[in-house]
């Protein structure tokens, strides 16, 4: 592994030689023709092949309801011309919101959901003459459950040495039990159904980051019917994709965004050799799930990898500046981005016809079309997703399309900031390209979390 550098490129070809020295593999193109083409996904077609990553603002009404702040967001990714938008976490439980103004879809609010999503597609059509395909995400945060104030309340299927003492888990009492678990594809189902009846395309059964789903299908240490083998801890999963897909019929997207490596050791991670390293990525249970959610009848699927809230957070997206308590990561970023780039070609070779979505894209700033574009000619992904580019620079899409270029001053440029203000509890955003909104707001939020800390200290 290489020395850790910040974006310091003016030039495809200076991209290049960096990536010739570290002699690493990633192919960039000069033609983006691809990039333009709409690709089919189940029984929808997505008009271009750039996707809108699920991007949580932590900004939603506390109903769950879209927010002003939220409103604008989406308005601004479909207004950008990318073929599909990943709307972000939605709880389907109130006890599994990641905090208390996460969104969630309820029979009281689906009303408008509904107005905001024809409001988006009005919003595309005036600006590019189409509108995205609209995937949902539905979660159940775990480990990572704070439905109130500033207490974690956490939900997990194992202990975890590692994590327990970070996320607030004390004793047993927070390992939930098998009936909770059987009781949850019904309550994918029911929001999975408003989702539909909102208006969207289809829904995301989420199992990355370490949330519970995900965690779920690391919990080598849970015993009964949930834990220990691959069969038990894939189930709820599984059992899930097929219950929402029966109940939604053939003419709605059913999708999965999973955590493929989770950088997490065995027996805690995913993904990971027995060997107890946090580095030795073990693909046969991965590939063998991406099989299997294919036959239970995914459309769509999305690798991520990694814990964003551990300490390698390079992992998920690669970033010049940490934020804080996360160590320099003890590699090159172009070496985290060929990791992304590498998982998700392991996950399309499985899956066939059915189209993954890349990610590892925004860290590439202005260059990310070329490499997208190769990965798309190889056929190793479908789509190109961009996460912190998306909020960054939501119009990308429409430049690329439009001129074949992106411009340099709008890239996000991976300073974590807005990490920071969802660690920190607060409504997040880009505080460099947005900043007369989240610039006051990354700062309020930074003073409130280190008074609470030395308010704890002090205790
Ligand atoms: C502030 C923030 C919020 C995020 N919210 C979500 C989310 O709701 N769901 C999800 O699957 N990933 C979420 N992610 C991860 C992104 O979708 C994406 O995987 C990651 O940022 C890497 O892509 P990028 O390099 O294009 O940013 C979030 C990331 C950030 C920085
Ligand atoms: S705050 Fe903006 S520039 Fe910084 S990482 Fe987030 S999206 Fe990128």
């Amino acid at each position: 592994m290489a020395q850790h550098e910040k974006f310091n490129f003016s030039s495809l070809e200076e991209v290049e030689s960096k990536i010739g020295e570290l002699g690493i593999e990633l192919a960039c193109s000069r033609d983006l023709s691809i990039l333009k083409q709409p690709v089919k996904i189940g029984c929808r077609t997505a008009p271009n092949a750039f996707a809108v990553l699920p991007m949580e603002g932590c900004d939603a009404l506390p109903s769950g309801g879209p927010s002003e702040l939220l409103r604008d967001r989406y308005l601004r990714f479909c207004a950008g011309g990318a073929g599909l938008v990943w709307w972000e976490a939605c709880a389907v439980v109130e006890e599994g919101r990641a905090n208390e103004l996460q969104m969630m879809l309820t029979d009281e609010n689906a009303e408008e959901f509904a107005a905001l999503l024809k409001e988006c597609d009005e919003a595309a059509i005036a600006a590019n003459g189409v509108k995205p395909v609209h995937i949902l995400q539905l979660t159940h945060s775990g480990r990572y459950s704070r439905p109130v104030g500033h207490t974690p309340a956490p939900i997990v299927p194992q202990r975890d040495p590692i994590l327990d003492a970070r996320t607030g888990v004390k004793d047993d009492s927070a390992v939930c039990t098998d009936e909770y678990l059987d009781s949850l594809p019904a309550r994918y189902v029911h929001s999975a159904l408003l989702a539909k009846k909102a208006g969207f395309d289809g829904v995301d059964i989420k199992a990355c980051h370490r949330y519970l789903m995900s965690e779920l299908l690391a919990s080598h240490t849970r015993p009964g019917k949930y834990g220990g083998s691959f069969e038990n801890r894939t189930r709820l999963l599984l059992d899930t994709v097929r219950a929402v897909r029966e109940a939604v019929g053939p003419d709605f997207i059913v999708a999965s965004r999973f955590n493929v490596f989770d950088a997490h050791p065995y027996p805690y991670g995913f993904g990971q050799l027995p060997d107890g390293d946090v580095w030795s990525f073990d693909e046969s249970e991965p590939i063998r799930l991406t099989r299997l959610l294919c036959e239970a009848g995914v459309d769509l699927l999305s690798n991520s990898a990694g814990n964003p809230y551990y300490i390698y957070p390079q992992v998920t997206r690669p970033f010049d500046t940490s934020s804080q308590g996360i160590p320099t990561p003890e590699e090159h970023p172009l070496e985290s981005v060929r990791r992304l780039f590498w998982l998700t070609s392991l996950v399309q070779k499985a899956a066939g016809d059915v189209p993954v979505i890349g990610n590892g894209y925004t860290w590439l700033r202005q260059f990310a079309p070329y490499f997208g574009a190769a990965n798309l000619q190889a056929g190793t992904a479908r789509m190109v997703g961009f996460g912190r580019g998306s909020i960054a620079y939501p119009d990308a899409p429409r430049d690329v399309m439009q001129n074949d270029t992106m411009q340099p001053n709008k890239c996000c440029v991976a300073c974590s900031r807005c990490t920071q203000i969802m660690r920190d509890h607060g409504r997040t955003g880009c505080v460099i390209r947005n900043a007369k909104i989240y610039g006051p707001l990354y700062k309020q939020y930074r003073e409130e979390a280190d008074a609470r800390a030395a308010a704890a200290a002090n205790k």
